[in-house]
């Protein structure tokens, strides 16, 4: 890809969530930012997750996944995240789990509980589309986005 797209494309403005979804009994999450509405009636959200990624086998087995707002300062959960294993990003987090099984984090500031209902095959990611089943944005705070983590996902690896 040429520069001035790559340049063009970092231009893009997104939010930072911590997507997550459950194989069996393990919990698996990861830091998402290609993240979007795409319908208002019903609600759909769709997450664009690299075909590499260890969480992609995972949302499509589940046929569900959950996504988290996280608070502008929460910088903990997101060194978390980065963490190797399933078992340490999860390490100490309160989660509660509803219709789907997927775990949902407490100290999120927001979430959003999905039933997978299509995907679609975007080059080297794939787009999984979630009708929303149930949510909560009762805590006070400010979303995270791109301009707060510093950094623009660009998908390159
Ligand atoms: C700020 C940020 C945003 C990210 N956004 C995405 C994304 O939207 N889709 C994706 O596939 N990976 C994204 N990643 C990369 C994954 O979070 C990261 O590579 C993943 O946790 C690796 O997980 P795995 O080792 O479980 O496969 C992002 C990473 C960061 C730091």
């Amino acid at each position: 890809m040429n520069q001035k797209i790559i340049d063009t494309l970092s231009h893009l403005t997104y939010g930072i969530y911590i997507l997550t979804s459950k194989q069996g009994d393990e919990n698996h999450g990861m830091i998402a930012s290609w993240v979007s509405q795409v319908s208002h009636e019903p609600p759909l959200v769709m997450v664009a997750i690299r075909k590499n990624r260890r969480m992609h086998p995972v949302v499509k087995s589940a046929g569900a996944f959950a996504l988290h707002v996280l608070e502008q300062k929460e910088k903990q959960l997101i060194r978390q995240f980065k963490l190797p294993t399933p078992a340490e990003r999860f390490h100490g987090l309160e989660c509660i789990t509803l219709e789907t099984g997927c775990p949902i984090i407490k100290q999120a500031l927001a979430f959003m509980e999905c039933r997978l209902v299509a995907t679609y095959d975007t080059g080297d990611h794939t787009l999984f589309i979630g009708e929303v089943l149930a949510a909560d944005c009762s805590k006070e705070g400010r979303p995270m986005t791109g301009w707060d983590y510093g950094k623009v996902y660009l998908g390159d690896s």
